[in-house]
């Protein structure tokens, strides 16, 4: 989230008006002053500094507002909305529960929660035999913790080291803080878990002189568990990774990847994804970390798992995901009819209204498209990484200064010109439209984003 505030100071912007966009008030409008007064009188400040745009209702890849505005979205509301904002088939399942009605059932059964666990683990890899659903992304990461640690009490008591990486991020509860691997984040924790530890992320720029993604890894980690007396074999339970690096939508190379589920193995550890941002066909596949051809143990999902409700899961085998005794893994709106509705509304839409198709071949295109823009503006972008319909363009200046100033201004501009963009509050701007987008909505996306480049690097 943005660590910058937008200006509250509407401004007089031109007027736009295509098939896609329409902006006819000034920005931020006037009329919604009140409303972020109200708002910052009452929340806590960690949630400002959000876009001034106070959304009224939300369908496909367009956003309104209730001044007549409308945006072409570019965020998916940071990841959610993959099968796109009020889904019909989302909509309609919710409708059915809602007439019964039945909204919350928590220790007892329902037929909702059945029905979505057995299209859910049908319809993902083999190794997927259970599903435990939650509510939040931060909560399956606990509990992939919690199992990389119960599975290494098979083996021994002390096996219990989790490796991870440094700059990836997990979540905001306390294990999940531990294993992000952002220093800054951590500081008010005042303690840090000996056996969560960390290893260098293969950035592309680092990787330009390392050359050899396996040595890398194994070197990494051989220095580290020599520098705090690790011992693999006895040592380690598991590794976490979020599928891509958050941030810049950094992938690993791929032999980096193969490395480490062949070390997993070795060692009689789990290997984790992290695929809140990836999954549900973001990547242009099921899961984004099929792009690297190996198989995880297990899988924790949010954001794009429901497209709407808050719903998040752990996938595993049977053996790992029965490890926990009973009771002892609960969250009380987990497997809430209502989500569960939703979830299976959301992978059919996916899986059956040609979603996936849609990401992998948009995502070509969006990717060749913005590759124009760092040909077009190579003093300020250095760098577009992504797959899919997920892609962050890096600003760095020549001299390798971040210009996180610059992509606060290109949000701004494009967010007064009808395109909503993910202010990452750092160098970089994140770029995810929903998966139902059309070629001419990315591509009017694109030139609207083009523009606000060329016009924000002139003010800058
Ligand atoms: C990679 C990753 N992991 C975990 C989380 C935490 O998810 P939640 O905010 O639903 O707890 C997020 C959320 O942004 C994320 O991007």
């Amino acid at each position: 989230m943005a660590s910058s505030s937008f200006s509250h100071t509407p401004i007089t912007v031109d007027k736009v008006e295509t098939k896609y966009r329409k902006i006819i008030t000034q920005i931020p409008v006037p009329e919604s002053i009140p409303f972020i007064e109200r708002l910052y009188k009452l929340e806590s400040h960690s949630m400002h500094g959000q876009m001034p745009i106070v959304w009224d209702r939300a369908v496909g890849f367009q956003v309104y507002d209730k001044w007549g505005n409308k945006w072409i979205d570019f965020t998916s509301t940071i990841f959610v909305t993959n099968s796109g904002h009020g889904n019909p088939r989302i909509i309609h399942a919710l409708e059915n529960v809602l007439k019964k009605p039945l909204l919350h059932t928590y220790t007892y059964l329902s037929e909702e929660r059945i029905e979505y666990l057995e299209y859910l683990i049908e319809n993902t890899p083999i190794q997927f035999q259970k599903a435990f659903l939650l509510s939040a992304g931060t909560e399956t990461t606990e509990v992939a913790l919690k199992l990389m640690r119960l599975n290494g009490e098979k083996y021994s008591p002390n096996k219990k080291v989790v490796i991870c990486f440094e700059g990836n991020w997990h979540g905001r509860t306390l294990g999940a803080q531990m294993m992000s691997g952002n220093p800054a984040q951590k500081s008010w924790m005042g303690y840090h878990d000996p056996n969560i530890i960390h290893l260098p992320f293969p950035y592309p720029w680092i990787m330009e002189s390392e050359k050899e993604p396996r040595k890398f890894f194994r070197d990494s980690l051989n220095a580290v568990c020599a520098e705090k007396g690790i011992d693999p074999q006895k040592d380690v339970c598991g590794i976490m990774m979020e599928t891509f690096q958050g941030w810049g939508a950094i992938f690993y190379p791929k032999e980096f990847v193969h490395e480490v589920e062949t070390y997993t193995k070795e060692v009689n550890a789990l290997l984790a994804f992290d695929e809140m941002q990836a999954g549900f066909g973001r990547t242009g596949k099921l899961f984004g970390y099929m792009n690297y051809e190996v198989e995880p143990d297990i899988l924790c999902c949010g954001k794009g798992v429901s497209s709407s409700l808050p719903l998040s899961l752990v996938l595993g085998s049977a053996e790992i995901m029965d490890l926990p005794d009973i009771g002892s893994m609960s969250s009380t709106h987990s497997a809430n009819p209502m989500v569960c509705a939703a979830g299976l509304a959301n992978l059919k839409a996916i899986l059956e209204d040609g979603l996936l198709e849609n990401s992998r071949r948009f995502g070509l295109l969006f990717h060749v498209e913005l590759n124009k823009l760092l040909n077009l503006f190579p003093d300020h972008i250095y760098l577009i990484q992504g797959k899919g319909l997920i892609a962050a363009m890096i600003f760095k200046s020549k001299a390798g200064e971040p210009l996180s100033k610059l992509c606060d201004k290109i949000s701004e501009l494009c967010l007064q010109r009808g395109l909503l963009v993910v202010h990452t509050g750092r160098d970089s701007i994140k770029l995810a439209p929903p998966l139902v987008i059309t070629k001419d909505a990315l591509l009017e996306g694109i030139s609207v984003l083009k523009e606000s480049i060329k016009d924000a690097i002139q003010v800058i």
